[in-house]
């Protein structure tokens, strides 16, 4: 009996992505198949919106820097509590959630930043319209799992996706606006 690990192993994949194994919930085939397809998209698009915000709290220049390096921050972590979310409802629903962040990129619809810094303004912005394309797809899928019966998926994406994305959106557009500092 020798108590050295078995190092390098290799195996077959098991699982393709795209597939749904079949667990018992109480839900078609067809609508764990295709809730995960939903997912996978909304997750990518999430980690990708993480990473930026993530891009964005370490770029962080002028003024306002301290308070948006920390907003930034902590809406980087609120994402990522979603991307856990996400990621572990396609794994209930019998699927293989995207995780490799080079598999994300080829999945994303959110467009690439720069590799260098841009004005604040555009950064701001940049996350704004990220969250829009992420909350329009969770509209949509929200409402096309619900009826194909995927309560649980649909409450997800209404409860924790869209309205933490809302309420970031919010705090991001305020400080968009154009407004005296200390002259009215
Ligand atoms: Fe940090």
């Amino acid at each position: 009996m020798s108590s050295q690990p078995w190092l390098h192993q290799r195996g077959a994949e098991v699982q393709e992505f795209g597939t749904v194994r079949q667990f018992p919930l109480g839900l078609s085939h067809d609508a764990r198949l295709y809730s995960s397809q939903r997912l996978n998209q909304v997750l990518a698009d999430t980690q990708i919106l993480y990473a930026l915000y993530k891009k964005h709290h370490w770029l962080m220049r002028g003024p306002t820097f301290y308070q948006l390096h920390l907003l930034l921050d902590k809406h980087a972590g609120e994402q990522l509590q979603l991307v856990d979310m996400l990621a572990e409802r396609v794994q209930t629903l019998g699927g293989v959630a995207v995780g490799d962040p080079r598999h994300v990129a080829e999945i994303t619809s959110v467009p690439r930043a720069p590799d260098g810094a841009e004005e604040v303004p555009a950064m701001l912005s940049r996350l704004l319209e990220a969250h829009e394309t992420i909350l329009t797809e969770a509209h949509d899928a929200a409402a096309t799992t619900a009826e194909m019966g995927d309560d649980g998926t649909s409450d997800m994406l209404v409860s924790d996706v869209i309205r933490t994305g809302e309420l970031q959106a919010w705090f991001l557009a305020e400080h968009l606006v154009d407004t005296p500092l200390v002259r009215a």
